[in-house]
């Protein structure tokens, strides 16, 4: 018999991959000494259900099943809403990667097979292998909670966690691999070799969120006219030569900078000098003050870095304020970390020290409001410059402020960021319905053009709404424009400060509540973008009610109804 060969220390495998591959190649060198790579056992069957709003879950789902089908399982991909907790008993290694929204809630996606596995009357799941990954971002209170929750119940209806739950913060880097490996060690037939995964095939080429594309701003300009409180922007940026493409509903991700003045406020205040060195994420070393700029948040005031104020500092003040976890929260809300520093004289002994305080200034999404059919070579932005005041200061939010101010000479990074999860029907002839008040018009501009360009047949129906008619009429032309050519079938807008009572888009549908059941009995599809907070809500509860009301449906009939255009795909959002 041929004597098996051995992966070497030095080969580029983490451990466990080492020695599956050991474990890989004493089966083929095993028995007749054939090294057939026929596998010795059946493929393991693996379910993959994802829970996604803006398809980062869905394209990690799609990445483990083309990993783990490189590695002898038979994985199938499952939206969730395509799922239900009846379906588990069919089910014998279940892997469930899911985001979360809103305040602590589920992606749209993912709400009926959560709510239906919450309820009491949830089905045993003796039998069912499981392990969770969950996608989040800890600035939020509840960070991960969809799938905590998931993770939770799941075991306690009896099922078994075969590898414990991953959460994810962020960016999935490592975390993603990490687990797929401990489900896959898990999962694994006991009568076949393990099989290395494949991790090499998931690089990423071109521009990416971790090398993204620096982009010339081709334009940047207000679309609220005079006596607006608002200052909307039409962002245009070129691709030209990047190699990027996108289709209408994805978005794009923009890495910010931080102002400058603000930046040197902090220098100067701290005593720290600008050229000082300090450590950015990658390990490099640039100045504290290109630190400052193009690497950390300065803006959002974290409990610990006013605890770390407190160690710097005497002031009785400060170390009243940190004595409860009370006064801690009320003074970090609505402030940034130049507020500390200000307040009570915070002086840093090293710029390395500023810098460990603080979080990684992150990329923002924006929903593509062009469509590279009409457009080509260019990506088209609709951004709401954010800007407020607390606790006595004008307070500009990062990154519109950035795209709103930036100069055109100098580049934006920018990477492509891919949402399947909103996408216009396949079907030209098929009606659609857009909902996007404010900048919630972002991706229906580019549907309209999309529309516009394909020549679709299908009717086109869009609900606009902000304040003033007169100086918030966003893309205004256009829409009229598209309402004289015949493409904008219906254009229903509502200014909610122009009269006495507000009036918003949820009123306009309620009173066209007969044409709006009608084109949904048609097969359109409903969009609704922008406000997740309220508008979103809102919309939602006017939609069931145009359903009672219209359809003749009483409440719950009227919740299966959406719940079905929801599983059809006809029921979209891309809120924020
Ligand atoms: C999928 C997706 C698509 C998006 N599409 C768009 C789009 O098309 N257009 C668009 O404009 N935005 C869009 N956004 C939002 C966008 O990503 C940014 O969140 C937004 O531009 C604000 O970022 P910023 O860096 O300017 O503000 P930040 O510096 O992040 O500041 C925003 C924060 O400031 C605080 N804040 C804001 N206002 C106040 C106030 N009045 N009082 C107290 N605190 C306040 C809040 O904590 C808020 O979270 C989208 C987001 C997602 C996830
Ligand atoms: C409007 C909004 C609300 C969010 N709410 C939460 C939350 O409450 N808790 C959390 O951990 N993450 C929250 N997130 C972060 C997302 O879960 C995270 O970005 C995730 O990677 C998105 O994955 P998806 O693209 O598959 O939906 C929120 C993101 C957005 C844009």
């Amino acid at each position: 018999m041929i004597s098996s060969p051995q992966i070497p220390e030095s080969a580029p495998f983490s451990s466990a991959q080492r020695s599956w591959l050991n474990g890989f190649l004493a089966g083929m060198y095993s028995g007749d000494g054939s090294t057939s790579s026929e596998p010795a056992a059946p493929a393991v069957p693996v379910t993959i259900a994802f829970g996604s709003q803006t398809g980062t879950a869905e394209s990690l789902s799609k990445k483990a099943a083309k990993l783990l089908g490189g590695a002898n399982f038979d994985a199938k991909v499952l939206d969730m809403s395509e799922l239900s907790p009846a379906d588990l008993g069919e089910i014998e290694n279940l892997l469930i990667i899911t985001s979360t929204y809103g305040e602590g809630e589920p992606p749209d996606n993912a709400a009926e097979f959560h709510a239906a596995l919450m309820a009491e009357d949830a089905p045993n799941c003796e039998g069912l292998n499981f392990s969770v990954l969950g996608l989040g971002d800890s600035s939020y209170p509840d960070f991960c909670q969809c799938s905590k929750e998931i993770d939770a119940r799941l075991e306690a209806l009896g099922a078994s966690r075969v590898s414990d739950m991953v959460e994810v913060d962020g960016d999935p880097d490592d975390l993603f691999p990490t687990w797929v490996e401990a489900a896959q060690a898990a999962l694994g037939s006991a009568d076949a070799a393990p099989v290395a995964l494949d991790l090499e095939v998931e690089e990423e080429s071109g521009f990416t969120k971790k090398n993204p594309y620096p982009a010339g701003l081709l334009k940047t300009v207000n679309l609220n006219g005079a006596g607006s409180v608002k200052a909307t922007h039409h962002v245009e940026i070129s691709l030209d030569g990047s190699g990027i493409d996108y289709e209408v509903g994805d978005a794009l991700g923009v890495f910010p900078e931080n102002p400058a003045v603000l930046v040197d406020e902090i220098l100067e205040a701290t005593l720290i000098a600008a050229d000082e060195p300090a450590t950015v994420e990658d390990g490099s070393t640039v100045t504290v003050r290109e630190a400052l700029l193009y690497h950390y948040d300065v803006s959002i005031l974290q409990e610990a870095f006013l605890v770390a104020c407190g160690r710097l500092s005497k002031s009785e003040e400060l170390k009243e304020l940190l004595s409860s976890s009370e006064t801690i929260k009320e003074y970090c809300s609505g402030r940034t970390i130049v507020d500390p520093i200000l307040d009570f004289g915070i002086t840093f002994p090293t710029a390395e020290f500023l810098v460990s305080t603080l979080k990684p200034l992150k990329p923002r999404l924006y929903s593509i409001s062009s469509s590279p059919k009409a457009h080509p070579g260019e990506v088209h932005l609709t951004v709401g410059k954010v800007e407020w005041e607390s606790h006595g200061r004008k307070r500009l939010g990062v990154c519109s402020s950035y795209l709103a101010e930036h100069e055109l000479e100098r580049p934006v990074k920018v990477y492509m960021h891919s949402n399947s999860a909103f996408r216009l029907p396949e079907n030209d002839a098929a009606p659609v319905i857009m909902i996007g008040p404010g900048t919630g018009i972002a991706p229906f501009r580019a549907y309209l053009e999309e529309r516009e360009a394909r020549g679709a047949s299908g009717k086109n129906w869009l609900f606009f709404g902000d304040q003033h008619e007169a100086c918030d009429f966003l893309y205004r032309e256009q829409l009229d424009a598209w309402q004289e050519s015949g493409l904008l079938t219906k254009l229903d807008t509502a200014f909610s400060r122009d009269q006495e009572e507000k009036i918003y888009v949820q009123n306009r549908i309620i009173q066209n509540a007969a044409d709006f059941f009608q084109w949904l009995e048609e097969g359109a599809s409903i969009y609704i973008c922008g406000d997740a907070s309220r508008m979103a809500k809102d919309v939602d509860s006017a939609i069931h009610k145009v359903i009672e009301l219209a359809g003749g449906k009483s409440e719950d009939e009227a919740i299966a109804y959406v719940s079905e255009l929801k599983k059809a795909k006809r029921y979209l959002r891309d809120v924020y």
